[in-house]
């Protein structure tokens, strides 16, 4: 018993140390809920308005989305589509890589996978801690993605953020807005200047975004759960049957 009890234990080490993570400040931790269809429908708005220009989503189309998440087709190709863009064509943009390479530094990367490949808590973290920096060639500079080649798009509903410690410092501070004082990474950042949104009305415009890209990474997700759903309850109603036919086999061997 102790045997099995002590390779249980080292079994478990390399968990621990993926646990404790690396260097970087704590990440907000977000829940993403594929099922909240308003905030998905949101979600996919925001990106569609403010990320599609220079990304490109283009594993995912709209129909799908539109279905996917109860959105009427109609309203979807009035509001949505960028251009002449067909309801049934993937979310993608016009702009080409080599122009983008040489505006930005690096190309936009696509988005369809990022949520997969970044985690949801680390992108809710990236959008939301943008900073002044007029070292940087946009003004701005971010915590979680050191100098990073993105502008703060999301800069009008936010507000401007200042860091007042030192990059290195800000880093070691959870990423959570406190509510009274509304700083966040341990005080060393705050809104300068106001945008359109409260912080917590930014945050909530933050989460929508980040359940929508989670919900591109992976949108046979909402059919697996409806479908296990259904076959659990198959499973259960077809107990009672093979139970019953179980009985009536047996009956005459007893
Ligand atoms: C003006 C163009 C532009 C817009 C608009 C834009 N981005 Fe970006 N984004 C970039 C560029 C350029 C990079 C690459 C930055 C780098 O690697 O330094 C980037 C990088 C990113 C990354 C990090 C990718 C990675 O893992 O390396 C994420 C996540 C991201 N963008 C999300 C968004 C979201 C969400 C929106 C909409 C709210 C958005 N971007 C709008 C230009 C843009």
């Amino acid at each position: 018993m102790k045997k099995y009890l002590v390779a249980f234990v080292i079994a478990l080490f390399p968990l621990a140390s993926f646990a404790s993570g690396g260097a970087g400040p704590k990440l907000d931790h977000m829940a993403v809920d594929l099922h909240n269809q308003a905030s998905l429908q949101r979600g996919m708005q925001v990106f569609v308005n403010n990320c599609l220009g220079c990304h490109s989503a283009q594993y995912q189309r709209y129909q799908r989305a539109a279905e996917d998440l109860g959105m009427p087709i109609n309203l979807v190709e009035e509001n949505l589509l960028l251009g002449n863009q067909k309801v049934g064509q993937q979310m993608t943009n016009t702009m080409l890589k080599e122009d983008s390479a040489s505006w930005f530094g690096t190309a936009p990367p696509d988005l369809t996978l990022e949520s997969r490949l970044r985690g949801p808590d680390w992108l809710y973290t990236y959008l939301r801690s943008f900073y002044k920096d007029s070292s940087r060639p946009w003004g701005v500079n971010n915590v979680v993605f050191p100098d990073v080649g993105m502008p703060n798009v999301l800069e009008y509903l936010q507000g401007e953020q200042v860091n007042h410690c030192s990059a290195e410092e800000a880093q070691h501070h959870e990423a959570k807005i406190d509510p009274l004082t509304g700083k966040m990474m341990g005080g060393c950042m705050s809104i300068s200047k106001k945008g359109q949104q409260t912080t917590e009305e930014f945050d909530k415009t933050v989460y929508d975004l980040v359940n929508f890209m989670a919900y591109i990474g992976e949108p046979s997700k909402l059919d697996s759960q409806r479908i296990g759903t259904k076959v659990l309850i198959f499973l259960f109603l077809f107990f009672f049957v093979a139970y019953a036919l179980k009985k009536e086999y047996w009956k005459d061997v007893h």
